[in-house]
């Protein structure tokens, strides 16, 4: 080998050596064996070299050219390892580090309290209906047997909004859930078995009232259903409900215009520790009755043939009393801390007292 070889091959191995990533590599690839690199150049003047060195040029020429071609391919091959090697040691991770926490929601109390009476009513066979907020005044009021000026609508403090047109009763946010009611019978023939748990508008608001509040209300329809059917399924509910095997529950003669007889529920506790349970005191905790002839009537019901009775009760009520809870407003204040304190798991299930 000549000295200018060996220069090419000093030089060209020491250019691999500084290349340090695939673009600098092939610079050197292309200028030593490229269309115009040098060893080509080499190769191509053969030809101009004397006769008698042509063979010997030309076969050492020929072991560079396989030396380099070897040499080039290792630096490629060494360069693309190491790539791979920086590329897992930056994407590499820690497995065994402690996952960050995963922000959690949160049940409010509202609707942990309607998954709970969905799940204990659903149980005794009765299926979930919806009705709209915005109700007629009809359905509010006029088939639940309160026609316009009867006193029950003065209790109501009613949001009334603007009528269709000159004359037409205006709509209204519902007052109660007991539209929903109305609704129900005139969709579906009976018997039927509906609870319903949704939002209710009065115009009210101090510790213990809501411009909107939630209500349950349950219906039942059959041939034969009758007060005893009443008392033994909310007596069930409220015992389940509040997890107390022993509660007592009383029945109180009451009015309501869409029920006939009208009873009020009373549940014990002790008035000055606020427990539940028998602490010789009183608390009201809701309304029902036996629906009134006249609502059947308006509902497409013939009331000789079905009766049945209806419930009604406030879900922010209940739930305070069940959480001890002393204050309505923050149900609605979207105050997270509160939300931490009062709101349930998602995964836990639904707090059932079967058997109670
Ligand atoms: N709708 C009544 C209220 O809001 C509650 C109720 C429902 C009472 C069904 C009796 C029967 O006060």
């Amino acid at each position: 080998m000549t000295d200018d070889l060996f220069t090419l091959r000093a030089e060209t191995e020491a250019a691999l050596r500084e290349a340090a990533d695939v673009r600098a590599w092939d610079a050197v690839r292309v200028g030593v064996l490229g269309k115009s690199g040098t060893l080509t150049a080499l190769l191509k003047d053969l030809g101009r070299t004397p006769a008698e060195q042509r063979r010997e040029r030309g076969a050492a020429l020929n072991r560079l050219k396989d030396e380099l071609a070897a040499a080039i391919e290792a630096r490629r091959a060494a360069l693309e390892e190491a790539a791979l090697e920086a590329r897992l040691a930056a994407e590499r991770i820690d497995v065994t580090l402690p996952p960050r926490p995963a922000p959690a929601g949160l049940i409010h109390p509202v609707s942990r309290t309607m998954e709970e009476m969905a799940a204990i009513f659903g149980a005794m066979g009765f299926a979930v209906a919806e009705g709209p907020d915005v109700e007629s005044d009809w359905h509010n009021f006029g088939a639940l047997n309160i026609p316009a000026h009867h006193p029950a609508r003065a209790d109501h403090d009613t949001f009334y909004l603007p009528p269709a047109g000159p004359g037409a009763a205006p709509p209204v946010l519902r007052t109660h859930t007991s539209p929903v009611q109305v609704r129900s019978m005139l969709r579906q023939p009976p018997p039927l078995r509906i609870v319903t748990m949704g939002r209710t508008y009065r115009a009210d608001h101090d510790a213990t009232h809501s411009p909107m509040f939630h209500q349950l209300e349950g219906l039942a329809i059959g041939r034969d259903i009758t007060l005893g059917h009443l008392k033994g399924c909310l007596i069930d509910f409220l015992r389940s409900f509040f997890g107390i095997a022993s509660l007592p529950v009383r029945f109180r003669a009451s009015y309501f215009p869409f029920t006939e007889p009208s009873m009020e529920v009373d549940i014990g506790w002790n008035r000055r520790t606020g427990e539940l349970g028998g602490g010789g005191d009183w608390l009201e905790i809701l309304g029902s009755g036996m629906v009134h002839p006249k609502v059947l009537a308006n509902c497409g019901i013939d009331p000789a043939e079905w009766q049945g009775f209806a419930f009604g009760m406030g879900v922010e009520r209940v739930t305070m009393l069940k959480h001890g809870m002393a204050d309505l407003r923050p149900f609605y204040d979207s105050d997270i801390r509160w939300l931490r304190h009062y709101g349930s798991s998602p995964l836990a299930p639904a707090m059932l007292h079967e058997g109670v």
